[in-house]
């Protein structure tokens, strides 16, 4: 293992009653509060009403931010700053899935700086405060409930770039898997990719001696895997989403690359992809993931070969390694299929038109990924071969 120092302050608040609690955590920071939400959603399933009936039992004064993209725009973000600077805002709470929490995170970020918040994103500036943030999950995916990460488009510059900050760790999150229940079925499945995609990345890394995180990581997927095929004929079934609900967390609140380093190549590839096309970053990962992998088995066959055995049950007698490895991502392959995820950039109509642009906005900082570094020529090929 590598050495560490691990830190997460997030509150979970986890189960049916959780939104209970709501009260006493914003009470603590304030009595003005921005709801920022996305296209609409929670007021279809009750959630905004349930969340603004929670406010108002503690007199709280409410702003409202809605209409946040997938894919979240700093565009949007800028509102939101405007809100809070102008109204003195204690309190920034998302209610919505990975893309109103990350908006939600520049927002909050943002109201305490006196430049633009893309300078966060690329890294031209870095928080040193931020509002205090709560939030309310409604779509298993991203972990950003539990982490200090986002991710902003920019779609003037076609840019799409992760950035975070300790200062925007939310101080609570309140998770209940009801509230998940009216997730479209195409939604939950790119949800569920998103999370067994964070723990392949956190999965091929190049510290030695992980035995504890390499089980943790087989155990979420072999979850996933089991749950999945499940859950996708019956969305409304408490047990199944709470399940998935919680592998989203554990999947990118920083406990499975204890001591080790992430390789993240993929999901910087798929950024650059949606930051042109604006595509779901769940579909894009069940496209690209699977050609990172043949891309890179060689370098490390026996790392492949071990997931292979361990999380798809490929029988390794009289095979080769390479076999091993090999049958193992094409079962991954067939497995997002079968749920009904994309597997080739056509099924977005995406060419490659724009793939120079793609390649720079991955390669341009450097070369990418940790397991194996890649170059533009690597980057090439692999959405070459998602074609
Ligand atoms: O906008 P509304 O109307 O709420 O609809 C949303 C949206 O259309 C809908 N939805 C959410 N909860 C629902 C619901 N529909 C019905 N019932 C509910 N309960 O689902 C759609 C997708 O929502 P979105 O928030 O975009 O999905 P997700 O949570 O997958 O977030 C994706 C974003 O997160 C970023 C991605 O790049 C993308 O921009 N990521 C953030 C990470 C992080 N902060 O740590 C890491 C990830 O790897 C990822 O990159
Ligand atoms: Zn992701």
């Amino acid at each position: 293992m590598n050495e560490f120092t691990f830190y997460n302050p997030v509150k979970l608040i986890f189960g049916k009653g959780a939104l209970e609690n709501l009260p006493t955590e914003v009470s603590q920071y304030g009595k003005k509060v921005l709801v920022v939400y996305g296209g609409g959603s929670i007021k279809k399933n009750g959630v905004y009403e349930a969340v603004l009936n929670k406010l108002s039992s503690i007199n709280c004064e409410v702003f409202e931010l809605s209409g946040v993209e997938p894919n979240p725009r700093v565009e949007t973000a800028r509102k939101g700053i405007e809100i809070c600077k102008q109204n003195e805002i204690d309190l920034v709470l998302a209610v919505g899935g990975g893309s109103v929490i990350d908006c939600s995170k520049l927002i909050a970020a943002g109201a305490k700086y006196e430049g633009d918040p893309w300078d966060f994103v690329i890294k031209k500036a870095f928080p040193n405060d931020a509002l205090s943030l709560g939030t309310v999950l409604t779509l298993a995916a991203t972990g950003s409930e539990m982490n200090a990460g986002s991710v902003i488009t920019n779609t003037a510059t076609e840019e799409k770039f992760g950035w975070g900050s300790p200062f925007v760790f939310p101080k609570f999150s309140i998770l209940n898997p009801e509230f998940t229940f009216t997730v479209p079925k195409e939604h939950t499945v790119y949800g569920m990719v998103d999370i067994m995609s964070h723990v392949f990345e956190q999965y091929f890394h190049n510290a030695t001696n992980t035995p504890i995180t390499d089980e943790m990581c087989e155990g979420v997927l072999r979850t996933v895997i089991e749950t999945a095929p499940k859950l996708i004929n019956d969305l409304e079934n408490y047990e199944l989403r709470e399940t998935i609900l919680f592998a989203g967390t554990v999947g990118l609140n920083g406990f499975l690359s204890i001591g080790s380093r992430g390789d993240w190549a993929t999901h910087d590839i798929e950024h650059s992809v949606s930051a042109i096309y604006d595509i779901p970053h769940g579909g894009g990962l069940a496209i690209l993931f699977p050609h990172w992998m043949r891309h890179n088995v060689k370098y490390n066959p026996e790392r492949f070969a071990k997931l292979a055995t361990r999380v798809f049950n490929v029988d390794p007698n009289n095979k080769t390694v390479e076999e091993i490895a090999y049958e193992g991502i094409n079962q991954l392959s067939e497995f997002w299929k079968s749920l009904g995820a994309p597997s080739k950039l056509s099924d977005y109509g995406i060419d490659d038109s724009k793939f120079d642009q793609m390649v720079s906005h991955s390669v341009d900082n450097g070369p990418l990924g940790n397991f194996r570094k890649l170059e533009a020529d690597d980057v090439y090929e692999i959405l070459r071969n998602a074609l």
